[in-house]
């Protein structure tokens, strides 16, 4: 499976506003590439915090769009997403991984996988998720998901639109949040392969070295 994250930075790494409410970051140029890439992937992923805070639809918009919406995923470990939740309409189908249940939550269903270090075991996800025909997932957030995503070597490509702006904030969401590196050894290292500039900001891709996912 290869697996992107994608996200929307501040020049000083922040993704939202110290009250975690979402702004907006990205230009139109931007809006459009995104909307592009979640056409091109089979799943698109964000944590419980980014449903809470931005209650996100995650599908593709009509003019992108070439077939069925990708597959939407939530981790969500204590079922926390409100029944409201635009994630759960039936504009595509939905999968809520959790540590409590399998079986049915609206329109959305429920995978149970276990915990590993407090956080549902990512190594589940993604294998619930190749059994479902999921070969490209894409990772949009928020700042906890993305760490643990880089952190436990499940990532291969890291994209980030960086606004030409500066939020600020010591409690602001930051691209990766979560514990981060305990010492120079859990640094994640990257690899530039793209600095575009576009339209309100430049975007910067990177491939992430020592991802395991591609070659499981
Ligand atoms: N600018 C952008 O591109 C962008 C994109 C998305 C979000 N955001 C912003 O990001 C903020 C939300 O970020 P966040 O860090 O609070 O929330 P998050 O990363 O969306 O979700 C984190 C939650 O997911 C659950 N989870 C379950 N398994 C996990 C795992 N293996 N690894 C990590 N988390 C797991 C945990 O809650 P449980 O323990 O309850 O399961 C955890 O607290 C909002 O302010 C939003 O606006 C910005």
């Amino acid at each position: 499976m290869r697996v992107i994250i994608n996200c929307a930075a501040s020049v000083d790494g922040k993704i939202a506003l110290p009250s975690r409410e979402q702004t907006k970051i990205s230009g139109e140029e931007d809006i459009a590439r995104v909307h592009r890439l979640r056409a091109s992937v089979d799943a698109i992923l964000v944590g419980v915090g980014t449903i809470l805070s931005d209650d996100p639809k995650l599908t593709v918009k009509k003019e992108y769009a070439h077939g069925a919406n990708p597959i939407r995923v939530v981790l969500d470990s204590r079922l926390r997403t409100p029944e409201s939740a635009q994630v759960l309409n039936d504009m595509a189908p939905t999968l809520i991984f959790n540590a409590i249940k399998n079986g049915k939550y609206g329109n959305a269903e429920l995978i149970k996988c276990p915990e590993k270090d407090g956080k549902l075991d990512l190594d589940c996800v993604l294998r619930e998720l190749e059994k479902r025909g999921v070969g490209a997932l894409m990772v949009e957030g928020g700042g906890t998901i993305i760490w643990n995503f880089l952190k436990e070597g499940m990532a291969d490509e890291l994209n980030i639109f960086v606004g030409d702006m500066v939020i600020g904030g010591r409690d602001s969401p930051t691209i990766a949040d979560g514990e981060g590196a305990k010492s120079q050894d859990e640094i994640i290292r990257l690899m530039r392969i793209e600095a575009k500039p576009m339209e309100g900001g430049i975007l910067l891709r990177y491939e992430v070295l020592h991802g395991k996912v591609s070659g499981r």
